[in-house]
């Protein structure tokens, strides 16, 4: 069984430097190896979804660029995944979406995001798109593109009969009609803090099931949670499952967290139950952090298999 993704979301071209530790408030760094790579964390799912799901799951994307080479650059990065791209319009008003990412020698990163064309996505042309939807399987969304264009195209993939697996990252707080449309929840540690109204901490895997349970209750049908290194926790109300990450050297997580989402929703896709549907996401995950930027560190399927069966 296989059905098609559809994503809605950002497109940015991530400006990437290596710096040895990140800047503090008001401090200069010298950085080295400037490099330009596609991003942002739609297309990121986007270009994963495609690779991951290598041609036997069909996935379109749906956003918005400005008029400059930036906008070529990054349709042509999806494209060459195999990614519909004839729903990413251009804006005149806006330039294409950009990130400015320090990534330090321990593969952490800062970024902050220039959003400009994404901000022009509105909930009147998500209206327009009621066919992008039709048939899809799954429908993904992140937080970089106005709230109420993801309201609309949640409401839209589910009246559609879509699934809807909904990342809140950047994080905030989120109304709960809103989080009612949402099938799965993939919030990371910080993201389930902020939109719990809490202080940001780690979460252990024990902590994860309280956590979880709380989540639970503000709407969405499933949760779960990205832990990191301690891997991921899964939680429907009635099935639980912690997931372990594999351990590899990390060099940059940047696009991590996309790359499990569209790992997830590829193998949902694919029909395979939610264990094996998160052991695949890890995976793909694993690889894409021992990787330097967001696109370029995406896996292929072929990839991903030899890692799931290399031996141990
Ligand atoms: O999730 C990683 C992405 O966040 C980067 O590619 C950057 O563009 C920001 O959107």
């Amino acid at each position: 069984m296989t059905s098609n993704i559809v994503v809605v979301g950002s497109l940015n071209m991530d400006f990437v430097v290596m710096v040895n530790h990140l800047p503090a408030p008001g401090e200069t760094v010298l950085g080295r190896d400037f490099q330009m790579i596609p991003g942002g964390k739609g297309a990121n799912q986007a270009c994963a979804a495609g690779k991951l799901g290598s041609g036997a799951v069909a996935t379109r994307m749906l956003g918005r660029v400005g008029y400059d080479v930036f906008a070529d650059h990054l349709k042509a990065s999806l494209a060459a995944a195999g990614v519909d791209v004839s729903a990413v319009h251009a804006t005149r008003s806006q330039p294409t979406g950009v990130a400015l990412i320090w990534v330090d020698k321990d593969g952490q990163n800062s970024i902050v995001v220039a959003s400009g064309a994404n901000h022009a996505l509105t909930a009147s042309e998500i209206q327009g798109h009621r066919a992008s939807f039709r048939g899809a399987g799954l429908a993904l969304f992140q937080l970089e593109t106005p709230l109420d264009a993801v309201a609309a195209a949640l409401a839209l993939a589910r009246e559609e009969g879509a699934r809807t697996m909904l990342d809140p990252a950047p994080a905030q707080p989120l109304p709960r009609d809103l989080l009612e449309r949402v099938d799965i929840l993939t919030p990371n540690e910080s993201e389930a803090c902020i939109l719990l109204s809490r202080r940001v901490s780690r979460v252990t895997p024990a902590e994860a099931p309280a956590l979880a349970a709380e989540l639970l209750r503000l709407g969405p049908k499933a949760v779960i949670l990205k832990l990191g290194e301690q891997g991921c926790y899964y939680c429907d109300g009635q099935a639980a499952i912690h997931s372990p990450a594999f351990q590899v050297a990390v060099r940059d997580t940047t696009a991590a967290g996309d790359t499990f989402n569209a790992g997830l929703a590829v193998a949902i896709a694919e029909g395979k139950n939610i264990g094996e549907a998160l052991r695949f996401a890890n995976a793909a995950a694993a690889i894409s952090v021992t990787r330097l930027g967001a696109q370029a560190s995406i896996p292929s399927r072929a990839e991903v298999e030899a890692f799931l069966n290399r031996p141990r």
